[in-house]
């Protein structure tokens, strides 16, 4: 029987060559796989139809959109999870999500390799075949850009050569990766990290220096999760869908980094995610009121572990899976509403309200009538520096010595 190899197919020029380069290369048939997160543009159905005209013989097709909010978006949600500080992980939680699929086609076709478009020198060739090894330990991975020297200019010779039914003449300078937790554009210009981007660059967002009137906002989350915008309800797709065009009108979520990759190369890119980067905004204001001082603190830490794990393509490890069991166990009670504006390309929270809050008037406030015994807090500062006291009067006395 002729060997099949599943395809990570996005209906654009590189994967489309893709298909008959394979074939061609090791003689398989190849089935291509699309998978619909949000990412815009042509229509699964057209990708179909397309992938079969390149000579796949046969075509998956999914849409999993509320998949990948409610199973990716969500947790990243709830570990407020920015790589290096700055990024939400769009791409990085879009692999696994592609994964599972590939290795679905892979058992519903009969496949025994999984091939995707990445080059050797990306984050992204690693969480596939990381993911691939994981879900589907039989499996083979190929990368025709990588292991097939397939590489730009042959592409477009290829297509025109074989008369691919695909456009070889729109030449975009950029690499974008693009689902709906956000978009990610690099090389060309961009990398020479002193250019600042250009408009063009941007799709997600308008520009910030020139807002329109200022947006406010009311989220209401249940157990970490956003449930309703300004009163009406909404699945996590939808919150996600309903920002990113709110806060993509005011110019929210524009990010510029050079971050270190998992292969060891820094590299430039910048981001848009202007729902991830609001919802991400609110959902932290929202624990601020309702996870205690303590919980909190080693959440962050967690949080930034969970993103490192993520981004270098462990999604689906042991440790990813406990630190996912830590969070859940945290957003027990984040619950409640957060009212921000979103204007001129930030997001500002400047309400909250919770049944489950930690906040207490009575102990909070100036006025008269609080409930706090300010007595306590001599003896408790006096314990509290004790150590550093003990220390320090050592120190004085070898100093002497
Ligand atoms: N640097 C990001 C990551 O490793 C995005 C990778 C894809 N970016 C792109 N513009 N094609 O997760």
């Amino acid at each position: 029987m002729t060997e099949r190899i599943v395809l990570a197919y996005s209906g654009g020029l590189d994967t489309s060559v893709a298909i008959g380069w394979i074939g061609e290369a090791t003689g398989a048939e190849v089935i291509a796989v699309a998978v619909d997160v949000g990412q815009g543009g042509e229509s699964l159905e057209t990708i179909r139809q397309r992938a079969l005209g390149c000579g796949a013989v046969e075509a998956y097709v999914a849409d999993a959109r509320d998949e990948f909010a409610n199973e990716y978006a969500m947790p990243t949600l709830k570990a407020n999870a920015l790589y290096q500080g700055h990024y939400p992980l769009v791409s990085a939680i879009s692999r696994p999500v592609i994964v599972k699929h590939l290795v679905k086609a892979a058992r519903e076709f009969g496949a025994t390799t999984v091939a995707h478009g990445c080059t050797g020198k990306g984050n992204d060739q690693v969480r596939f075949e990381v993911g691939i090894q994981t879900l589907g330990p039989d499996l083979k991975c190929i990368a025709p850009v990588r292991d097939l020297a397939l590489t730009r200019d042959k592409a477009i010779a290829f297509a025109e050569e074989k008369g691919l039914p695909i456009e070889t003449t729109k030449k975009n300078p950029y690499s974008i990766d693009q689902n709906v937790w956000g978009r990610a554009v690099e090389t060309g210009y961009l990398e020479d990290i002193w250019n600042a981007p250009t408009k063009d660059i941007y799709d997600y967002t308008a520009t910030p220096e020139f807002p329109p009137a200022p947006d406010e906002v009311t989220i209401s989350f249940q157990a970490g999760v956003p449930v309703a915008i300004d009163g009406i309800k909404v699945t996590p797709l939808q919150a996600i869908q309903e920002l990113n065009r709110r806060a993509g009108a005011q110019g929210v979520g524009r990010i510029d980094v050079v971050e270190d990759r998992l292969v060891g190369i820094k590299s430039r890119e910048i981001y848009e995610a202007p729902g991830a980067m609001a919802l991400i905004t609110a959902h932290k204001h929202l624990e601020d009121i309702t996870i205690e001082r303590e919980q909190a603190r080693f959440k962050a830490t967690v949080g930034q572990r969970w993103a490192e794990l993520v981004y270098d393509g462990q999604w689906f490890s042991p440790l990813k899976r406990s630190l996912d069991a830590f969070i859940e166990d945290t957003q027990q009670y984040v619950s409640g509403d957060i009212r921000m504006v979103l204007h001129g390309g930030q997001a500002i929270v400047n309400g909250r309200r919770s049944e489950t809050s930690l906040y207490d008037f009575d102990l909070a406030t100036y006025d008269t009538g609080d409930t706090f015994d300010q007595s306590m807090a001599r003896g408790f500062i006096e314990l509290w520096g004790m150590s550093s006291k003990v220390a320090s009067g050592r120190d004085l006395r070898v100093a002497g010595e």
